[in-house]
């Protein structure tokens, strides 16, 4: 039986409905839309299509949106100042730094710049440290995402083995804290993996965030395995075509025979991202009225 496609589409949409709608409320209580930044250092296309995405959605789910771009050779101090005016702005809930930085600006200067309590993406030490440690603070998006839809399609995930490829501070490792605050038992697998084949054949749950086009192969699967696909990479061309299609990190043609359920790319991960941001900026104006 072909593997259930777990439409993080469709889960996304309904969730930027709920805050939408939780994010009318809002202002009506607090006499202000909550107010989401987005800084955006250079030209990268990548980048480009992500911010006018994330522009549109914080609009669309009634909050407001302060969008800053600043050239490509612009100096870490007047990106710092940029943040810092952003942190003493009581308009300004959430801030997002959008990543990758051009190369002469060093992303860890700039994130630990953000004041955590503003820090959405939830890449501040401070919010990794609270991950870590099971307080509350600010999840990042993407893997808060992933466990929403393995909550929704699993349920309790208590006991389960799970297996994370990837070892990223933004999703491999928030990711495998996640699990493990669920009590699955979790783990992380990377490039310096033995036998990996071996490592994800024990998983009930295998989350994919290596970057590397279709790596995971059907046959490593356990049978009937959750299978989440965070990758997101184009092919080459086809001939007579002018961009390759976008693939996860999951063969996942073949693993749809063998997986039990298994996010599509694109269509799967990819829009929970921007509906977890903008749940995470919701939380973050609540607790800045509080
Ligand atoms: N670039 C790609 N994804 C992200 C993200 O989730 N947050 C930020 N800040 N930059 C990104």
């Amino acid at each position: 039986m072909a593997a259930q496609v777990i439409d993080g589409k469709a889960f996304a949409a309904k969730l930027r409905e709920r805050v939408g709608r939780q994010a009318a409320q809002f202002e009506q209580a607090a006499g202000r839309k909550a107010g989401l930044a987005v800084v955006l250092v250079g030209e990268d296309p990548a980048s480009q299509v992500y911010v006018r995405s994330k522009h549109k959605a914080t609009v669309a789910a009634n909050m407001e949106s302060f969008e800053h771009r600043l050239p490509a050779d612009a100096g870490e101090a007047e990106l710092l100042a940029l943040v810092e005016r952003l942190n003493a702005d009581p308009a300004v809930d959430g801030i997002l730094v959008q990543l990758p930085l051009p190369g002469h600006l060093d992303e860890q200067a700039v994130i630990a710049a953000i004041s955590p309590d503003k820090d959405v993406d939830g890449f501040h030490v401070t919010n990794a440290g609270r991950l870590a440690v099971g307080q509350s603070g600010f999840v990042p998006c993407t893997p808060l995402g992933c466990m929403m839809l393995l909550t929704d399609r699993l349920g309790d995930l208590s006991g389960l083995e799970a297996v994370v490829i990837g070892r990223s501070n933004i999703v491999g490792k928030p990711m495998a804290q996640l699990l493990l605050d669920a009590n699955a038992t979790v783990t992380i697998a990377h490039s310096r993996t033995k036998d990996l084949p071996v490592v994800v054949r024990r998983a009930d749950i295998v989350v994919a965030a290596v970057g590397r086009a279709e790596m995971v192969k059907a046959e490593w699967l356990k049978p009937q395995a959750t299978v989440i696909d965070v990758g997101i990479n184009r092919l080459p061309a086809e001939p007579g075509t002018d961009k390759g299609r976008l693939v996860g990190d999951v063969d996942y043609a073949g693993a749809q025979g063998v997986a039990a359920a298994i996010t599509p790319v694109p269509g799967g991960v990819g829009p929970m991202t921007i509906a977890v941001l903008l749940r995470n900026t919701l939380v973050a104006a609540y607790r800045n009225e509080a």
